[in-house]
């Protein structure tokens, strides 16, 4: 009933759709003098020439994971937001908490990973010095091969205060170390006309480039060089990733509301919001590694979303607000919650149909009964079985959930699941009327903090 009350809205909401994909184009917030606002991202599964993944652009991707592979010891990727995000999960589901604890053959002679630049924390950034340094030294006193560090530099902007002071920190500090090579990689904004910050010095100082394409919001960006430099220097598959949100785009340009899944979740996500009063989103993926999913979506759905005025200037405070969880660990700690507090929420989940190397819980101990009694079962259906159980808990006592399956957690599924996000946020800017590609609170605070800094010199 919800749906059909919403049905001319979203066939408003898909027609702009198809003017954003045709044209590049969306109507934007009026203030915005009425200019529509350029929106790229629905082409950055195509590999087309002209296009902001095109053959030469995935070429020199390659070019870059082969000289990772080969020349490089470290890459500590630095980037805050989107800038950050996507790449946290591309490094979570490939590669996993252990992987810079591999050996080289491990890693396929794919560099140690470390992320930097997402908070201003004097100790972290300390931390991974101080490792770095100690690492060069033990490798010096081991045959003298100096440890190699790259640099990946990612800002949109080109002067984000947490990306670049966290940069200098570690570009002064290793340039200065005993026995550390340093190489800066900088993706940025490729406007040569206005250059970021950090393009004028990339190219002052040689250092090679990727881009942050113009037209692509930092949320948006995982499928575009931000997401896909990192992705190449840990062998992570572009391709299949690609591919997974190109199927997704074509599902998604289907008019028929069941058969789209973007339309559908940002629908049944808008009508659970506005008829029903369940203003806040817990996203809530079964797998540790796929925590990070849930980080970036709480990104991409409280700055798209979280709106003071509607298009037309109306004050309208919508959006809702994202909450990220973890089955089953935040089972022994929210869903006491979900269960039983506000009647507010909506717990979207993710699930996994089939792990790879799953394991089979033994009976090592037949004489205790509770546990020989799940003896047998392997992890993965043990932890489908608690998200069934939780959304049956949640269903009888009219608490809204919903799932997300991935048949397996490759490279595939997640571009079609991270795509299918993008775009189902997208169309709810629409139902919404507000402007999912702008984020002027995330301007307001900067505007206030620069000066302060400036103060804080004298
Ligand atoms: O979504 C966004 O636009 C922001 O979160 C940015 O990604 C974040 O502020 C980082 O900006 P930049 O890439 O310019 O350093």
């Amino acid at each position: 009933a919800d749906l059909a009350f919403y049905a001319e809205d979203l066939k408003k909401a898909h027609a702009a759709m198809k003017v954003m994909r045709e044209t590049g184009f969306i109507r934007a917030h009026l203030s915005k003098d009425g200019e529509p606002e350029k929106v790229l991202f629905s082409q950055t599964p195509y590999i087309k020439e002209g296009n902001i993944n095109s053959p030469a652009s995935l070429a020199r991707l390659k070019e870059l994971g082969k000289h990772a592979q080969e020349n490089t010891d470290v890459v500590i990727s630095l980037g805050i937001g989107g800038s950050y995000l996507g790449n946290k999960v591309l490094f979570d589901v490939h590669c996993g908490e252990l992987w810079n604890s591999l050996s080289n053959e491990q890693r396929g002679n794919y560099p140690r990973i470390y992320f930097s630049g997402n908070n201003i924390d004097p100790r972290r950034t300390g931390d991974i010095i101080n490792h770095m340094k100690d690492v060069a030294q033990i490798k010096k006193t081991h045959g003298g091969q100096p440890l190699r560090i790259m640099l990946l530099v990612i800002s949109k902007s080109g002067g984000t205060l947490d990306t670049m002071s966290n940069f200098m920190v570690m570009y002064d500090a290793f340039t200065k170390a005993d026995n550390i090579e340093v190489e800066v990689v900088a993706v940025t904004d490729p406007n040569e006309e206005k250059p970021t910050l950090l393009k004028k010095l990339a190219i002052e100082k040689g250092w090679q480039q990727f881009a942050v394409p113009d037209g692509v919001g930092g949320r948006f960006t995982v499928f575009t060089e931000v997401g896909l430099t990192l992705a190449a220097c840990i062998g992570f598959d572009i391709e299949s990733f690609l591919a997974g949100a190109r199927d997704m785009d074509k599902a998604c340009q289907n008019d028929d509301l069941w058969q789209n899944p973007a339309m559908l979740n940002a629908a049944l996500k808008f009508a659970a919001s506005e008829k029903h009063g369940r203003d806040i989103e817990v996203m809530m993926p079964y797998g540790d590694y796929l925590k990070s999913v849930s980080e970036w979506y709480i990104q991409l759905l409280a700055e798209s979303l979280g709106k003071q005025f509607n298009k037309e200037g109306k004050e309208v405070c919508y959006g809702r607000t994202p909450v990220v969880a973890v089955g089953t660990t935040d089972m022994h700690a929210q869903t006491q919650q979900h269960q039983q507090g506000k009647l507010n929420k909506v717990v979207q989940f993710i699930r996994i149909d089939k792990w790879a190397d799953d394991l089979v819980i033994p009976n090592v101990f037949p004489e205790v009964k509770k546990l020989a009694d799940i003896a047998g079962v392997t992890m993965g259906e043990a932890l489908e079985v608690a998200r069934q159980s939780n959304a049956d808990a949640l269903a009888s006592n009219k608490r809204y959930s919903a799932v997300f399956g991935l048949p397996e957690l490759t490279p595939y599924h997640l571009g079609e699941l991270l795509y299918m996000l993008a775009m189902s946020i997208a169309y709810e800017g629409e139902l919404a009327d507000v402007d999912a590609f702008d984020q002027p609170g995330v301007e307001a605070y900067k505007r206030i903090m620069g000066p302060k800094l400036q103060a804080l010199k004298g």
